[in-house]
């Protein structure tokens, strides 16, 4: 399968500390494949997504080779990244306010960023919107065009920050943490939906989670980071059933839901108990 995204090398240090916030971390993702990053708070799983988008704060130095469909990015300038950002990667956040604008009517907010890419008319446009909210399981459409984001659930301004990430078509998702603030049942409501959606668009998607439950649902491939560094990687099987590496192990470990088997030599599901 072809490759979509390779990143070699990314090191991300603090100019004024030369603390190493990420470490020489490489990992790929492959057409229509998710990749899970995980790890405990603070390990770099933010600031990798970061890079990948050209939002590195102004602190932050970075080093390493980014490629995104065959072509470097790490060398691009404010302009190349905004032809990329959104449009080509879309991304989608914990909390839906770091994506919507408080002030500014969804149906106006799909609509502009659809016209500041696109060469379409407000009608298509409109039109589009909609389907694309349609997409996502809104309901009443024609009212939520109109409405504020502080007028709707939650859950449901997650669903418009993922049409807002869709809408342009991207090649890549990167999600980061997007349902660690919701509640159990609309966290998986969500994660669902974007299961869906990835399978329906063929898109790649680089989920961030500290979940490794969450990580074992989603991924094809999972990268485990631990303090800046990838400490483990591989198929999602593999990493689930048969880590190599102690943190990984710690990490199952606290999950009651899973065991170490002596007679398999393997980390087996055994459910919530
Ligand atoms: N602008 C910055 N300047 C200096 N250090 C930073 C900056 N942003 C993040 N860091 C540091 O980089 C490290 C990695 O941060 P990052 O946000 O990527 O962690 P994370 O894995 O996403 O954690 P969490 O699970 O809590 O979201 C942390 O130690 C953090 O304090
Ligand atoms: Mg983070």
């Amino acid at each position: 399968m072809a490759e979509v995204l390779e990143v070699h090398g990314l090191t991300i240090t603090a100019k004024d500390t030369n603390r190493v916030l990420v470490r020489d971390s490489s990992f790929s993702v492959d057409a229509g494949e998710t990749l899970c990053l995980i790890g405990e708070s603070g390990s770099g799983k933010t600031l990798t997504g970061k890079a990948l988008l050209g939002m590195l704060p102004d602190g932050l130095l970075m080093a390493g080779e980014l490629s995104f469909g065959g072509e470097v990015m790490s060398g691009y300038g404010k302009k190349e990244w905004r032809q990329v950002r959104g449009r080509r990667i879309g991304v989608i956040y914990q909390h839906p306010e770091q994506a919507l604008h408080p002030a500014i009517p969804i149906g106006r907010q799909l609509v502009d960023l659809l016209r500041s890419h696109l060469p379409v008319t407000r009608h298509a446009a409109e039109a589009s919107a909609r389907a694309m909210l349609d997409k996502v399981s809104l309901k009443d459409t024609d009212r939520l065009m109109k409405s504020y984001p502080f007028q709707l659930s939650g859950g449901m301004n997650q669903r418009v920050m993922v049409a807002m990430a869709l809408l342009l078509k991207p090649e890549l998702l990167i999600a980061d943490e997007p349902t660690s603030a919701l509640d159990v049942t609309t966290q998986s409501e969500i994660i669902a939906l974007l299961q869906g959606l990835v399978a329906e668009e063929q898109l790649s998607m680089l989920f961030i989670t500290h979940d490794l439950l969450l990580a074992g649902e989603l991924a094809d491939t999972i990268a485990v980071m631990k303090q800046g560094e990838i400490v483990e990687q591989g198929t999602a099987a593999a990493v689930m059933h048969r880590p190599k590496h102690a943190y990984t192990k710690q990490l199952l470990n606290c999950r009651s839901s899973f065991r170490f088997t002596s007679e398999e030599g393997a980390y087996l599901y055994v459910g919530n108990r």
